[in-house]
């Protein structure tokens, strides 16, 4: 039997999430139906929204949520009805080549990422008046109650709100990530971090738990350099072109070992403007997401070789969603790791528009809806 819920659909590019009723169906071999109890507000779903990720609408956004398992599918085995979860925004099948050799974030049925459907399948549980709704990240983390799969379910314990938790399905692991796992930040280093939002906030903690010596963050926004600096930035810049000064006076010229780029929309341009920041060997790491149809970026190529300079992608701070989230939320519990203190704002369901008025004006760190 069907049910009905609330989620918030984005039908056209450019226009408003619009909360509406649902019909949910239960779900299918392999899958969960959760109640949602938090989502994050990912600047992902904003991608969606302006077309930046072309992916297929109607679409139910939020892919950074955290859950109460209510039912659960036949051949479900790694959870039960009661167990609350986060879920990954990329599932973890554990068996395919990537998974098993470490790098879950790759899982081979990522592929499926953006289709929009059920992994299971490649049909739809979620429906509106007969048409079927997409899934952003096959999670629509933006609903009261959603069915996913079971790959994507990280099981946690009962000591943190989900309204916290939810945090860890993205924002915390990519830009935790992208500091500790692609950077390799080592102890000692200087790490520039350009775009101080819910991910560049994360590897700026993430870059000081892993011991950098400089951390250099850069944003226009007064308030994210103020944040930036209570999360272990220790120095910052209001634009690209400062922070270069900055970094060549604070390392006597030897710039940047970590450059990691988090501004909310990347352009072609910035990939030479973070390679001019980085020094010998410094390693270049690409995080924000670029518009799909861009096909050309800047940089130096003899810059490149002759410095030994590197570019690479982060997908998920190159984490493994079941090995790193328990780790993170450890380091969380035993102080180390700062949750409580990203989501600055929180959301009802139905304000979710507001919510991301508030991250485009950069007036909030990390928004939350609450359920
Ligand atoms: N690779 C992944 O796995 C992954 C996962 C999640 C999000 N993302 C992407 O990461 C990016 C950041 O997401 P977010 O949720 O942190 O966004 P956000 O909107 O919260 O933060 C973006 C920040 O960039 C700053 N900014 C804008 N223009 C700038 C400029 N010229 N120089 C410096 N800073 C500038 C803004 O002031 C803001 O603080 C997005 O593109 C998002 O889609 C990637
Ligand atoms: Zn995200
Ligand atoms: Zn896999």
């Amino acid at each position: 039997m069907s049910i009905t819920t609330r989620a918030a659909i984005c039908f056209e590019l450019g226009t408003p999430w619009q909360i509406e009723e649902i019909e949910l169906d239960p779900p299918k071999a392999g899958e969960v139906l959760a109640r949602m109890g938090g989502s994050g507000l990912c600047h992902s779903d904003e991608h969606i929204v302006t077309g930046d990720l072309p992916w297929p609408l109607p679409m139910i956004g939020g892919h950074e949520g955290a859950a109460v398992i209510e039912e659960v599918g036949p051949g479900v085995m790694s959870v039960a009805p009661g167990d609350r979860v986060i879920f990954g925004f990329i599932p973890a099948c554990g068996r395919c080549p990537s998974c098993s050799s470490g790098h879950q974030n790759l899982c081979d049925l990522g592929m499926y990422m953006g289709a929009g459907m059920q992994v299971s399948d490649h049909t739809a549980r979620h429906h509106r008046n007969g048409q079927d709704l997409n899934l952003m990240c096959m999670l629509g983390t933006f609903a009261e109650r959603t069915v996913t799969n079971e790959a994507n379910c990280i099981k946690i314990g009962d000591d943190i709100p989900l309204d916290v938790a939810c945090l860890l399905g993205c924002g915390v692991g990519t830009g935790w990530g992208a500091a500790v796992n692609t950077g390799e930040v080592a102890a000692g280093d200087t790490v520039v971090v350009v775009g101080v939002g819910g991910i560049g906030i994360n590897a700026v903690q993430g870059a000081a738990l892993a011991g950098a010596e400089r951390i250099l963050a850069i944003d226009p926004v007064e308030f994210k350099r103020q944040k930036a600096l209570e999360f272990g930035a220790t120095h910052t810049a209001a634009d690209w072109d400062s922070g270069f000064d900055l970094l060549q006076e604070l390392t006597w010229g030897r710039l940047a070992n970590v450059v990691i780029n988090t501004k909310g929309l990347g352009e072609g341009a910035d990939i030479a403007a973070a390679l001019r920041l980085a020094g010998k060997r410094g390693k270049v790491v690409v995080t924000n997401l670029h518009n799909a149809a861009e096909a050309t970026v800047a940089m130096s190529a003899l810059d490149l070789v002759l410095m030994e300079k590197q570019v690479r992608g982060s997908l998920f701070g190159s984490s493994n969603p079941r090995a790193d989230i328990p780790r993170m939320l450890d380091l969380y519990r035993n102080g180390k790791l700062k949750l409580d203190e990203l989501a600055t704002h929180r959301y009802k369901l139905e304000e979710v528009n507001q919510g991301y008025d508030d991250m485009r004006a950069g007036r909030s760190l990390r928004g939350v809806i609450t359920f």
